[in-house]
């Protein structure tokens, strides 16, 4: 059978009270949206409609790695009306259509397809996925009769007896296709808000005698995010979600309480993970390593038995058996090769560092290719930025470079080289050769007592 899915995120999201769409609000480091998006297609449904209205070109833009096409909802009259921006989208198809809202970044894959199984199996008109909550206040609550789904009513709109109902709309549907469209067009917006509201398509179907099913699954996957209270909620939900997983795979957390880690990062077995680390983006990290505390990873992949304390690396890779910190700064597209040495307060940025090279302490290092086994003295400087432009810096294998050096860009360093300390280096220095670039010291015999400054 056919399927497809259409995701509501048209809204500016007035409760979470933000100048960004509340969609695009993440938790664990991803876009509500896009967990949304990806739940859907890996549960194998591909056609997959956005419905965009507020901050639509920056919903689009955040979204164009996802491959899914676009309704747009000029006007936002509810989700009703959101799902009727969808009509050329859902024109002349036939099948099954799931519908999901922007804010449930908790909905599990497993879940999803559950949903469709159900749906198809029962030969469903519409099919709702619901939660028993202790609290539902906020949510469309599902009113039910012998046990058969009736209508959803909205909070808002509930009477006494329907504010007491703890089964709560989750706003993820199936239904089918050609009776979705239909119903669509018998909306009005008769209600407290003056919305239309897809949640009435559920007591259409019903006046049609059609079968409406109902499949309920943990509150705790189903969390619409409207405020940033429940974003914090949802955060924690997650957080938790992806420790367990990565405990499960072989991974130690000594405190999964203050271990932040995104939902997209892959860490290999035996990998121990002291407190205050937070993991982002799209990063991977190998096996048997040890990132002592607090550590910021982000889109960053680190080889294996690597060790890492208290340091930031941003878009960068670091090889096999390299240590880096504390307190080293790994700046973008830099590549650090195997059995390398990042040491205290030493900053990377742009650049390549060879195997078995060390940078120990106290060192900034731009826009340079540096070859394998070099060794820098603490607080060598590459001087990249002349004011104007940035120029690169290359040094070749087996380079010994002295404590407190410059390197003045654009500058070659050959292979076997070695630079006295305190020199600053503006030429070439050819392989094979001593550098001394620094002022002769003289002493002035005597100066002391003379100038009357003798203790
Ligand atoms: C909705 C449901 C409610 C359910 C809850 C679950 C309706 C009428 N109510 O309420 O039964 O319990 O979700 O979380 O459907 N949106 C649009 N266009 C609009 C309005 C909303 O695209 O005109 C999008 C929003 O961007 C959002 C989603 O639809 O992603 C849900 O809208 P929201 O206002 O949060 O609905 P709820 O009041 O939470
Ligand atoms: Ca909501």
């Amino acid at each position: 059978m056919y399927k497809c899915a259409l995701v509501l995120a048209a809204g500016q999201g007035k409760r979470i009270k933000s100048d960004l769409p509340k969609v695009l609000h993440k938790v664990c480091g991803k876009e509500m949206l896009k967990h949304v998006i990806d739940s859907i297609r890996n549960s194998g449904i591909d056609d997959i409609n956005v419905i965009i209205g507020k901050g639509a070109e920056l919903v689009k833009e955040r979204t164009q790695d996802r491959n899914v096409s676009y309704s747009l909802q000029a006007e936002q009259l509810g989700t009703g009306h959101a799902v009727q921006c969808s009509k050329e989208f859902l024109q002349g198809k036939k099948g099954v259509v799931a519908i999901f809202t922007g804010d449930t970044p908790l909905i599990k894959q497993s879940t999803v397809e559950r949903l469709v199984e159900d749906h198809i199996n029962n030969k469903n008109a519409a099919t709702i996925l619901t939660a028993i909550v202790d609290d539902p206040t906020g949510y469309g609550r599902i009113v039910r009769k012998d046990n058969q789904v009736l209508k959803i009513v909205e909070h808002k709109d509930c009477n006494e007896e329907e504010l007491k109902i703890t089964e709560m709309n989750s706003g993820i549907y199936c239904f089918d296709i050609e009776l979705l469209v239909k119903a669509l067009d018998k909306l009005n917006n008769n209600n407290e808000q003056g919305e239309y509201y897809l949640t009435d398509v559920i007591e259409i179907l019903k006046s049609e005698n059609k079968v409406i099913g109902a499949v309920v699954t943990d509150f705790e996957e189903t969390i619409g995010v409207n405020s940033r209270v429940q974003l914090a909620q949802a955060e924690e939900i997650l957080k938790n979600r992806i420790n367990l997983k990565h405990m499960e795979n072989g991974v130690t957390l000594i405190d999964p309480k203050t271990t932040y880690i995104g939902i997209d990062v892959e860490i290999g077995k035996d990998t121990i993970i002291y407190p205050n680390n937070i993991l982002e983006g799209n990063t991977k990290i190998g096996s048997n390593c040890l990132l002592y505390q607090n550590s910021r990873i982000a889109d960053s992949t680190i080889g294996d038995e690597v060790d890492i304390q208290s340091s930031v690396i941003l878009d960068s890779k670091i090889g096999d058996n390299t240590t880096v910190g504390p307190f080293a700064y790994i700046r973008p597209e830099s590549t650090i090769g195997k059995h390398a040495r990042i040491g205290d307060f030493v900053e990377i940025k742009k650049s390549t560092i060879g195997d078995g090279t060390k940078v120990s302490h106290l060192t900034y290092i731009g826009d340079a290719e540096v070859g394998s086994d070099c060794n820098f003295g603490c607080g060598t400087v590459v001087v990249n930025y002349d004011g104007k432009v940035k120029h690169k810096t290359v040094i070749g294998d087996n380079s010994f470079i002295g404590c407190n050096t410059n390197l003045v860009s654009p500058v070659k360093v050959g292979d076997n080289t070695y630079i006295a300390a305190g020199s600053t280096i503006t030429a070439e220095v050819k392989e094979g050769d001593l550098a001394v670039a620094r002022a002769k010291q003289r002493n002035i015999s005597g100066w002391v007592e003379k100038k009357g400054l003798k203790k």
